[in-house]
């Protein structure tokens, strides 16, 4: 299997090609999405909520992103892979901003990086491609700044909001982003969008008008719990899978079921020597 590149992306763009992406955060599931050729992984600070047990993504850390990454790679090492840029780690400055992109090319193995936020990161684009790193913006719903919008909540619903995500989205390109990534936006404002703008347009909740989705994993495959999003369609239901197979596997020890005879190593020739030796044990330990 050939590795994907940025110019894989936007030839699928030019044909019309749409692109999969899902989210990863450890070498199995990234192997799974990369047997099933999905085109990119994303390894969203989602694993903050996801995998980390937290009930936000602000607690996660640079280096959390990088193990994760890490594993992502050593899972999938042909599938195009996108660090996301966790709460703290670009917030600050430019050179925050880009020195932090570096470690998540360096450390973590990534072909790129995300970063949430429109007009007001602008600068922390410029300075991350200066670097010479690929940048995936992230505007609509970005659920690190989720205390500001009052919540996990869809935006570009009013005309005023819409404009305001039009606007991030225009300077998002500006600032030099190869790649767009529109969270929870009306489908006509994706539209507007893509319709605007050169970089390839991906979508999470924003509708089909764009070049690819993405979706969070766990929510794909019912293995998250807490709650799933409107615009998330399950393809899977595996936590009830996962939970009988562990009851199962309990009641089983319990009841003397597991280990049976098939689950265990005998040993090799005659029986009577290890008797000796056990004897041997049992004279010398237990008298
Ligand atoms: O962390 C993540 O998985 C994300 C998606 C919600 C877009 O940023």
């Amino acid at each position: 299997m050939k590795k994907k590149t940025v110019l894989d992306l936007y030839k699928m763009k030019q044909n019309g090609e749409k692109a999969s992406w899902i989210t990863s955060y450890d070498a199995p599931f990234a192997s799974f999405a990369e047997a099933a050729g999905i085109d990119m992984i994303l390894v969203g600070d989602s694993l903050g909520m996801v995998v980390e047990g937290f009930d936000s993504t602000i607690p996660v850390t640079m280096d959390m992103c990088i193990e994760h990454c890490q594993a992502v790679r050593r899972g999938a090492p042909n599938t195009f892979v996108v660090g996301d840029m966790p709460f703290g780690s670009y917030q600050t400055s430019d050179e925050e901003a880009a020195r932090n992109a570096i470690r998540f090319l360096k450390e973590g193995g990534v072909d790129a990086i995300k970063l949430e936020g429109g007009k007001t990161v602008a600068s922390r684009i410029r300075a991350i491609r200066n670097c010479g790193i690929l940048v995936f913006g992230h505007i609509g719903l970005t659920p690190q700044s989720s205390g500001v919008l009052g919540g996990h909540k869809a935006q570009g619903r009013t005309v005023e909001s819409a404009r305001a995500v039009l606007e991030d989205a225009l300077a998002v390109q500006e600032a030099g982003a190869n790649f767009l990534l529109v969270e929870a936006v009306p489908p006509e404002v994706t539209a507007e969008i893509h319709k605007l703008l050169t970089i390839p347009v991906y979508s999470i909740g924003a509708g089909a008008p764009c070049d690819g989705q993405l979706t969070i994993f766990a929510d794909t495959i019912g293995m998250f719990q807490a709650f799933t999003p409107k615009f998330i369609k399950k393809y899977a239901e595996i936590a009830p899978i996962v939970i009988d197979a562990f009851k199962q596997y309990s009641d089983d020890i319990k009841a003397g079921n597991f280990p049976g005879e098939e689950h265990v190593y005998h040993v090799i020739g005659d029986i009577a020597p290890f008797n000796e030796l056990f004897a041997e044990f049992d004279e010398k330990y237990l008298k």
